[in-house]
């Protein structure tokens, strides 16, 4: 479905993001990932390259500074040959109190989850215009929609994405590029492990409170996410756009 399209994939060294990676791979993409931690990414993309025999350029970045977004893209295109795909995703901000945060945290989670999307777009979009099309998906989270307490940072950031996203959807069509944003719910990975940890919490019998919570009586996989990205970027799903859809197996209970 995705053969010979070329990729950058965010957070990729592990988690949603390499799910997705090993899935656009998977279907035939060529795909750069990045990540901060270089032996992991390294490790990543061999797996990937072992797995699915597609071209996998590892790129280490942090995407909280905007010299390395932009060191990235030009690293991906011209290795690459272009640019179709952009997938933005990455980690998250901590968690807390929101009274609790001062500026510096404000502004760290502002430069994470919103600023890392407006740098890369703005990178990205020029090479996937002279492509004559492509897609870009922007992973959020179910919190955006239904917002948990201690998760100010990052719902009150990526709901600046969302706004970014529909705007960018807008004005990216007619270049036949669509844009989208993704918020899953409970996905298994080491983040979620994490959170589930926070605070000295059983992790077990937390897991197994949150998972009675969602109709489809299970926690989501990489998989799950990485189906719908595959989709989204794909010739099929083109026509889809200025989206924010929820992969979470039923868990947000309300009508748009
Ligand atoms: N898992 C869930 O249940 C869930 C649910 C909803 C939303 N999400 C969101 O989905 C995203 C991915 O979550 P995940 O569970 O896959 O996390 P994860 O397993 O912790 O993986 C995060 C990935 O992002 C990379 N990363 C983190 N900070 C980065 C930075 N500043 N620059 C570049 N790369 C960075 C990490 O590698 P390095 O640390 O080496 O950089 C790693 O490859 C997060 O934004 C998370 O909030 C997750």
């Amino acid at each position: 479905m995705l053969k010979d399209r070329l990729a950058i994939v965010g957070g990729a060294s592990m988690g949603i993001g390499y799910g997705i990676a090993r899935t656009l791979a998977g279907e035939g993409a060529k795909v750069a990932i990045s990540a901060r931690r270089e032996p992991a990414l390294r490790e990543a993309a061999d797996r990937i390259k072992a797995d699915t025999g597609a071209e996998v350029l590892p790129i280490q970045a942090d995407c909280r500074r905007a010299e390395d977004c932009k060191r990235l893209v030009e690293t991906a295109v011209s290795a690459l040959g272009g640019l179709d795909i952009l997938v933005n995703n990455d980690g998250a901000p901590p968690l807390g109190d929101i009274l609790t945060f001062d500026d510096a945290a404000w502004h760290n989670a502002i430069e994470q989850n919103f600023m890392y999307v407006v740098r890369m777009v703005r990178e990205a979009a020029p090479h996937m215009r002279a492509r004559h099309g492509g897609g870009i998906v922007n992973i959020s989270a179910l919190s955006a929609l239904q917002p948990f307490a201690g998760f100010a940072l990052s719902v009150a950031s990526w709901g600046g994405v969302i706004g970014y996203a529909k705007t960018l959807s807008i004005e990216l069509a007619p270049f036949g590029i669509n844009v989208n944003t993704i918020c899953p719910g409970y996905i298994d990975t080491t983040r979620l492990e994490k959170v589930f940890s926070a605070g000295g919490s059983d992790s077990e019998k937390m897991r197994a409170e949150l998972t009675s919570q969602i109709p489809m009586g299970r926690i989501g996989s990489v998989d799950d996410v990485a189906a719908l990205v595959a989709l989204l970027v794909s010739a099929r799903g083109n026509y889809i756009t200025g989206t924010t859809i929820q992969v979470d197996g039923g868990l947000l209970r309300h009508v748009r």
